[in-house]
């Protein structure tokens, strides 16, 4: 039984989309076009990634969860940082020569792993999982591709998460990645923590993703004058271990750079 015939509540709005998806892969009469939403190859009615992005309940999520954040005191945790988060995971898989459609599922998990914090920071990852089940189960998703992004979403968090698939090992990179002044709300120094005062101090920070190399670098440009790079140690080393862990799973190194500079 598909799940969407299992579903109660939203397994008509789940009808509704999965026929607009696969109404849109079939050939309009007599052209013989295919829709180039849908790569060639692939099955008609896959949930794709802007869909779940441009989901008017997905936006509402993803913008009170940053609200809820920004009440408590952290970094930025909005569309900049999903769609962030978003993009590196599907481009950590794209290189290292997953299937297309497994990227796309990292970039869908990694645009809704943070959800959870309009509910609750504590848990977050496992609360936003049963938020993104609801979610992709309205849209039409497979079971099989919606647990594979609530395993992802559940396991992202550096204190209780672990990479248990390729796309939960490409969200956790791409999140721990994500350290940028940008994330400050408050540009008043004064007033910084050492989580603002790390973030403020990296002017750039990219994830190095080398097929060749069978390696993963996280390189950051840190002006040393703001915060010292011992406190970045000092808040994100769990995060390094994380993310060291996720590369292992892939079956690549991990490292970082700090100015030019290998750390670890
Ligand atoms: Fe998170
Ligand atoms: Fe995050």
């Amino acid at each position: 039984m598909s799940q969407r015939s299992s579903s109660n509540r939203g397994a008509a709005s789940s009808r509704a989309g999965a026929a607009a998806r696969a109404s849109a892969a079939v050939p309009a009469a007599g052209t013989g076009a295919v829709s180039p939403a849908i790569p060639a190859g692939e099955p008609a009615g896959l949930l794709r990634f802007e869909e779940v992005r441009e989901h008017p309940r997905v936006r509402f999520y993803v913008r009170k969860a940053d609200e809820a954040l920004a009440e408590i005191g952290y970094t930025e945790h909005g569309e900049r940082h999903v769609g962030l988060v978003s993009r590196i995971a599907f481009n950590v898989l794209k290189r290292l020569g997953y299937p297309e459609r497994t990227a796309e599922l990292a970039a869908i998990a990694g645009y809704l792993h943070d959800i959870g914090n309009a509910v609750n920071r504590d848990h977050h990852a496992q609360i936003g999982a049963v938020m993104a089940m609801q979610l992709l189960n309205d849209m039409g998703m497979s079971d099989e591709e919606t647990l594979i992004c609530m395993g992802a979403i559940g396991n992202h968090h550096e204190n209780d998460g672990d990479p248990v698939s390729p796309v939960a090992a490409a969200v956790i990179l791409a999140d721990k990645s994500d350290v940028h002044r940008t994330r400050v709300r408050n540009p008043d120094m004064i007033k910084f923590d050492i989580h603002d005062r790390v973030n403020y101090a990296v002017e750039k920070s990219f994830l190095n993703v080398d097929e060749a190399a069978k390696s993963i670098t996280l390189e950051l440009t840190v002006d040393t004058a703001i915060s010292q790079v011992m406190e970045y140690f000092e808040i994100f080393m769990t995060r390094m271990l994380a993310s060291r862990k996720a590369a292992k799973f892939l079956g690549v190194s991990f490292g970082l750079t700090v100015n030019g500079n290998r750390l670890t």
